[in-house]
Parts: structure tokens; C-alpha cells; sequence
């Protein structure tokens, strides 16, 4: 038995526990393989983890970094109130085509804003844009920009935001001086910025199951 068997089975119970099956949310992922998107959407207990932290602060305006089909955009922009907005950025004009209309498909079409773009290049304008700092931000583009990222993102936050990074233990390998993978290189730049910035409290929850072996950073902002 694979060492990973009892976590996957975990998650399955988990899941049959607290994620119910959801139209939107599995036409999302169908879409998502019949269009040849790799398969890195966050898992569903993931998925409900940042929804309910998004719930849990009153967030009203998400920035996401990372869209590909839109799998956790729906879940971040099913916290928002009425009047909520979120935007997502992503490179790729495949994926961002495909989120749109699994976003539509969700009927949350009106709340999201999908901006196509390499994020370190749309972030300025997206930043200056917003009428309102960020309540949260999802990080979950390319793990070798997560440090600049943070930077641009942390002039639009206020006292109490929440700041997620997804990807941020990549099989443990942050846990090595200089990781191989230039993600992990990454992962490990940001977790010891978050860790060392006095304007956060942060921490970082090590995550198993069908995904694999990963991690999630939840840094407030003081
Ligand atoms: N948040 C999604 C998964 C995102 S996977 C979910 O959990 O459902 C990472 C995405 O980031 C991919 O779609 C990839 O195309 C995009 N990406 C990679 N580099 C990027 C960049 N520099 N700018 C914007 N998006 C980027
Ligand atoms: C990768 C990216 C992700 O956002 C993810 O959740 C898992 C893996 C990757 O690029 O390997
Ligand atoms: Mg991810």
C-alpha cells in the first residue's frame, strides 16, 4: 500500500463529509480536462478551506493571481456578498477562456473579472484600479513570482486582510537549502518573507491528500 493511501482516503471521507457534490464546481473540472488544462486546481477540502476563510473575514473583494479554469475562483467568489467582486489574473488565454465560462456556468459571471496578462504586468494597473484595498489574495500563478507578487499586492491591503499562497511546501522540498525546482526555490524565498514581515502574523499548513504532498501560507495583516 502506497504510503499515500490513508490521506487519500481521508480526503475521500472528508469530502463525502463536508463537500457535497456540486454541478457548477464538477462541470468546472470536466470542462477544464476535455479543454487539456492540467490538472492543479486546488482539491475540493482546499477549495472549501479558502472559501470559508474568505466567509470567515467578510471579504468583499478578492484578487486572485492564477486562474486556470476558474476552479478556485468559484469557490472564493461563492463567499462574497451581493455586491462582492473578485479578479483573477492569468496568462494563458486558453485557461482564461475556459474559466469564463465555467465562471459564467457558475453564475457568478457578474462578480468576476478575469484580466489575461502575465501578472507581474497587469498587477500595476490592477492594483491602482481597485476602489478598495483587497480584502483577500490568492496566490497561485508562478511560484518563482510569489515574492513580487506579495510586494505589489501588499500596497492594497488593509488591517485584517488575509494573504494566501498556495504550493507553498512542494513535497517538502522548501524544506532544502537551495530546492532544485526553481517553484520551490520560490516557495521557500516567500515563506521566509511572509515569516520575517512584521506588518503579518502568518503560518503555514502543511497539506495531504489527493493532491499530493503541499502547503498552504495564510499570513493577516496587523
Ligand atoms: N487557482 C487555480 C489553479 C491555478 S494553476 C485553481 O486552484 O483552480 C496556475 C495558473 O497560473 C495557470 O493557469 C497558469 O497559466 C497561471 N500562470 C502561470 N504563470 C503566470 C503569470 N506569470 N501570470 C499569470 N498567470 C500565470
Ligand atoms: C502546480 C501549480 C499549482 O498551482 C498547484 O496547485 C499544483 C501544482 C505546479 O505548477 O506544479
Ligand atoms: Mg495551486
Amino acid at each position: 500500500m502506497a504510503s499515500s493511501d490513508p490521506f487519500n482516503a481521508v480526503d475521500a471521507y472528508i469530502n463525502d463529509l463536508f463537500v457535497p457534490p456540486d454541478e457548477a464546481l464538477a462541470g468546472a473540472l470536466s470542462r477544464a480536462q476535455a479543454a487539456g488544462l492540467p490538472e492543479i486546481h486546488v482539491a475540493p477540502g482546499h477549495g472549501k478551506l479558502i472559501y470559508l476563510l474568505a466567509k470567515m473575514i467578510g471579504a468583499r473583494r478578492i484578487l486572485e493571481i492564477g486562474t486556470l479554469a476558474g476552479y478556485s475562483t468559484i469557490w472564493l467568489a461563492r463567499a462574497l456578498p451581493e455586491h462582492g467582486r473578485l479578479v483573477t489574473l492569468e496568462v494563458d488565454p486558453e485557461h482564461a477562456e475556459v474559466a469564463g465560462e465555467n465562471v459564467r456556468a457558475a453564475g457568478l459571471g457578474s462578480r468576476v473579472e478575469i484580466v489575461v496578462g502575465p501578472a507581474l504586468d497587469t498587477l500595476p494597473r490592477v492594483v491602482d484600479a481597485a476602489d478598495a484595498p483587497f480584502d483577500l489574495v490568492f496566490l497561485d500563478a508562478d511560484k518563482s513570482e510569489y515574492c513580487a507578487y506579495f510586494e505589489h499586492v501588499m500596497c492594497r491591503v488593509r488591517s485584517g486582510s488575509l494573504i494566501l499562497g498556495d504550493n507553498v511546501i512542494r513535497k517538502g522540498a522548501v524544506i532544502e537549502a537551495q530546492p532544485k525546482e526553481s517553484a520551490a526555490r520560490g516557495a521557500r524565498a516567500f515563506n521566509a518573507q511572509i515569516a520575517a514581515d512584521p506588518r503579518l502574523e502568518a503560518i503555514v499548513i502543511q497539506q495531504v491528500g489527493s493532491k499530493g504532498h503541499d502547503g498552504l501560507a495564510i499570513a493577516r495583516v496587523r
